[in-house]
């Protein structure tokens, strides 16, 4: 299995690993099949991710697409990460192998359940906005 330069350098040093004790939003999803768990907390003041954070019992993709995506998230606008695709992140990456494009699906899903857990906190039905966030069993896309 080939990976990208980039793949392995997020995985050696996977950027903001963690958790944020005071989180606006926090999210987790998992995979039954490969019980890899993903947990994604979100830092959120007037509607700007100011800081975020993951913590993982993945395998090599997942924690490096998910390093990618708090880099892609970090700083910008709610939207704009209600935006992200699991698709941009392996393109930032400049590819994943095909069987671990799954892998990248938990990043996506993660943050999506840290937003919703946001927009529930403040009172707001977020299904409209995020979009149903798929149960532990389909995030991972198997
Ligand atoms: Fe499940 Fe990679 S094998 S996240």
């Amino acid at each position: 299995m080939i990976y990208s330069e980039k793949v392995m350098e997020h995985f050696a040093n996977p950027r903001n690993v963690g958790e944020i004790p005071d989180a606006d939003g926090v999210g987790e999803v998992g995979n039954a099949k490969c019980g890899d768990i993903m947990k994604m907390y979100l830092k959120i003041d007037n509607g700007i991710i100011t800081d975020v954070k993951f913590k993982t019992f993945g395998c090599g993709a997942a924690v490096a697409t998910s390093s990618m995506a708090t880099e892609l998230i970090k700083g910008k606008p709610v939207e704009d990460a209600l935006k992200l695709t699991n698709k941009a992140v392996v393109e930032a990456l400049d590819g994943l192998p095909t069987v671990k494009l799954h892998c990248s699906v938990l990043a996506e899903q993660a943050i999506k359940a840290a937003l919703s857990d946001y927009y529930r906190k403040q009172g707001v039905d977020p299904e409209p906005i995020v979009g149903a966030v798929p149960d532990v069993e389909t995030a991972c896309g198997i």
